[in-house]
């Protein structure tokens, strides 16, 4: 049984002050959540708040990127060893606003993703196709080869990537940000051929690994999405700075998970 997950991805959102009343808030309204857990990922900068702030609640929380590089002249960027430093759970790899606005591309994000995992932090590694390849019809062509870069590590790689709890988002561009989220059906075909893949790799693993969805995940949505059985949880950009509206969607995301439970 998969524990589903929900991330709140905040982007390059917040202030300190409005921080501290949204983070406390957030886990004062998730505390009795306990079919699903509930994440978040913050701008590096207020990861002390998160550690500060989430201490001693079940809730995770990280970072939205990780560098590739270890340490040395490499200005501006973060190491995994520093994010594990500050006890950072998960990170966010490869999401399609970096693969867009940076030079980020599949190769990379899965160096980032084994710098994670060699430092303890679950990599969420987000794939997608963009509204051209989604017209084109190639969608399924374009995730099988951001997924084949990640499948074409070597076993022993694989193994310790998949043991620490390797979470995939599938994230199509195009409905990242527009409010027009994919449909269920849709959703539910493409984890599947998602799992299909993984499961060339090693069935145990795809039947484990958590596969969420992003893409204007909201109070509306969440239902249908979450009663697909491939979708795991969620990556949740614009509707997780509402803490009612993020609250609401882990709370539906652990209803859904209560009555799967008992199919
Ligand atoms: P959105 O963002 O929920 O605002 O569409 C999702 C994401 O980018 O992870």
């Amino acid at each position: 049984m998969r524990k589903p997950l929900v991330v709140g991805n905040w982007k390059l959102n917040g202030r300190l002050a409005e921080n501290k009343n949204r983070i406390l808030a957030l886990a004062e309204a998730v505390k009795n959540i306990t079919q699903v857990e509930v994440g978040l990922c913050l701008p590096y900068v207020y990861l002390f708040q998160a550690q500060q702030l989430l201490a001693n609640t079940g809730m995770l929380w990280g970072a939205q990127n990780v560098s590739q590089f270890v340490q040395g002249a490499y200005t501006a960027c973060i190491s995994a060893e520093m994010l594990a430093e500050f006890g950072c759970h998960l990170v966010i790899v490869g999401h399609s606003e970096r693969r867009h606005y940076t030079a980020e591309n599949s190769q990379k994000a899965v160096i980032r993703i084994q710098r994670a995992v060699d430092a303890g932090i679950t990599p969420i590694y987000c794939i997608g196709e963009t509204q051209a390849e989604h017209a084109a019809g190639v969608a399924k062509k374009v995730i099988a080869a951001q997924l084949s870069a990640l499948l074409g590590l070597d076993e022993l790689s694989l193994q310790k990537i998949f043991a620490l709890g390797l979470v995939v988002a599938y994230e199509p561009v195009w409905a990242i940000g527009t409010g027009q989220a994919a449909i269920p059906a849709f959703v539910q075909e493409m984890h599947v051929f998602i799992r299909r893949l993984l499961a060339q790799y090693d069935s145990h693993f795809a039947a484990n690994v958590r596969i969420i969805y992003g893409g204007s995940v909201s109070l509306d949505n969440a239902q249908s999405l979450f009663a697909m059985p491939d979708v795991d949880g969620a990556l949740v950009g614009r509707a997780s700075l509402n803490v009612d509206t993020f609250a609401g969607i882990c709370a539906i995301a652990s209803q859904q998970a209560v009555v799967q439970s008992h199919v």
